[in-house]
C-alpha cells in the first residue's frame, strides 16, 4: 500500500512536470485537477499515517514538493496563454478596415479672413512684409506724423512697456509702413497683416489685442484714382462683384487726403439697420494719400515719389461675415466655437 503512494507521486510529478495547457478551457482543467478544492493532491495528505516512521518527513516534503510544482507549472501555463492571446489579437487586426474618426482642426475665423485678403492682394502684385509687435515710438507714432504731444496719440491709447517710454505694443499695423520705408527704396507695394494692441476696456465690440491689414503704395505719380480704384477691386473681391463702395473724407496724422471707405451692406432686415447705424453703409477701412512728411521722414524724396496707404480691422470683417455677436469669442479659443469652422476653406 505505501508503496503505490510512493509510486503516485512520482506518476503525479511526471503528469504535472509535462503539461502543457493550450487554452484556458484545458488550464482550468488543471487548476481543477491540481488545485481545486477537491484536487487529487488532497487525499496524498491522509496517506501520511500509513507511511513508515522513518518515512513520514521525506514523504511530507514530497507531497508539499508536488503541490508546489503543480502551483507552479499553473503560474507559468496562465501566463503563456496570456500571451498567446495577445500575439493572436495582433493577428487578427484586420488591416483593411477604415481608419477610427480623428477630431479634425479647423482654421480660426481671423486667419480665414485675413488670407482671403491677402489673396486678393497678391494677385495685383502687392507682397507680405511682417513686422514686430513690439515697436519703437519712433516706428509706431513719430514717424508717422504723430510727434509727442500730437493730440492723435490719444486716439490710441497705448501700451508701454514696463520702465520704457520708447517700446511699446504696436497700436496699429502702420508702424510696418516706416519700417519699409527706411529699409526699401519704391517703388513699395506691401501689405502688413498682423496683431496689434490698445489699452482698451474689453467689451463685446471691442478688445486689447485685435488684427489689421495695412496696404502701402509708393511709387512716382501714384493718385488718389489709383488708391479708389484698388479698393473697388478689393471691396468687390471681398463682397461679390455688385459691391458699391464710398469715401468719405475723414482723419489721420500720416495721410493727406485722409478718407474712410464704406460699401453698401443693404438694409434688408432689422440686422442690417442695426449695424449699419440705419444708412446701410459699413466702414470698412482707413486709407489716405501718404503725407509728404512721412515720406520724408523715412528718407523718401516726396518731390519725387507719391503713394497711397490703408488700414482695416480684421475681427470686424469676421465678425460680419460669420454673424458672430461678441469679439470676446475671437480670442476665447473655444474648440465648440471653433468647430464650426471646420468646413471653411
Ligand atoms: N492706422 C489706422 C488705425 O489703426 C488705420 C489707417 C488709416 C491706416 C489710414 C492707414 C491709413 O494706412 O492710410 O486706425
Amino acid at each position: 500500500m505505501a508503496e503505490s503512494v510512493w509510486g503516485q507521486i512520482k506518476q503525479l510529478t511526471e503528469e504535472i512536470s509535462s503539461a502543457k495547457c493550450e487554452n484556458a478551457e484545458a488550464l482550468e482543467a488543471f487548476r481543477i485537477r491540481f488545485l481545486g478544492s477537491k484536487n487529487i493532491l488532497k487525499p496524498l495528505f491522509g496517506e501520511i499515517k500509513n507511511v513508515e516512521n522513518s518515512r513520514k518527513k521525506e514523504f511530507g516534503q514530497e507531497i508539499n514538493a508536488l503541490k508546489a510544482l503543480a502551483e507552479q507549472k499553473f503560474k507559468e501555463q496562465q501566463s503563456s496563454i496570456k500571451k498567446q492571446d495577445k500575439a493572436s489579437e495582433k493577428n487578427t487586426l484586420d488591416m483593411s478596415l477604415p481608419a477610427g474618426l480623428y477630431p479634425q482642426g479647423s482654421r480660426h475665423p481671423v486667419s480665414i479672413i485675413m488670407d482671403r485678403i491677402i489673396e486678393i492682394f497678391e494677385k495685383i502684385g502687392f507682397s507680405v512684409a511682417e513686422e514686430r509687435e513690439i515697436e519703437d515710438d519712433w516706428f509706431n507714432f513719430t514717424a508717422m506724423n504723430t510727434p509727442e504731444d500730437h493730440p492723435a496719440r490719444d486716439m490710441q491709447d497705448t501700451f508701454y512697456l514696463k520702465d520704457s517710454e520708447k517700446n511699446l505694443l504696436r497700436t496699429h499695423t502702420s508702424s510696418v509702413q516706416s519700417r519699409v520705408m527706411m529699409e526699401t527704396k519704391p517703388p513699395i507695394r506691401i501689405i502688413a497683416p498682423g496683431r496689434v494692441y490698445r489699452n482698451e476696456t474689453i467689451s463685446a465690440r471691442s478688445h486689447c489685442q485685435f488684427h489689421q491689414v495695412e496696404g502701402l503704395y509708393v511709387d512716382k505719380n501714384v493718385s488718389f484714382a489709383d488708391m479708389k480704384q484698388t479698393l473697388l477691386y478689393f471691396a468687390r473681391e471681398m463682397y461679390g462683384p455688385d459691391t458699391k463702395i464710398r469715401l468719405r473724407p475723414s482723419y489721420f496724422p500720416f495721410t493727406e487726403p485722409s478718407a474712410e471707405m464704406d460699401v453698401y451692406w443693404g438694409l434688408k432686415n432689422e440686422t442690417d439697420y442695426r449695424i449699419t447705424k440705419g444708412t446701410g453703409w459699413l466702414e470698412i477701412l482707413g486709407c489716405g494719400m501718404v503725407d509728404p512728411k512721412v515720406l520724408e521722414n523715412c528718407n523718401i524724396d516726396p518731390e519725387e515719389y507719391t503713394g497711397f496707404a490703408f488700414g482695416m480691422g480684421i475681427e470686424r470683417q469676421a465678425m460680419l461675415k460669420y454673424n458672430i455677436s461678441d469679439i470676446r469669442l475671437l480670442f476665447e479659443n473655444d474648440v465648440r466655437f471653433l468647430k464650426q469652422f471646420s468646413s471653411v476653406i
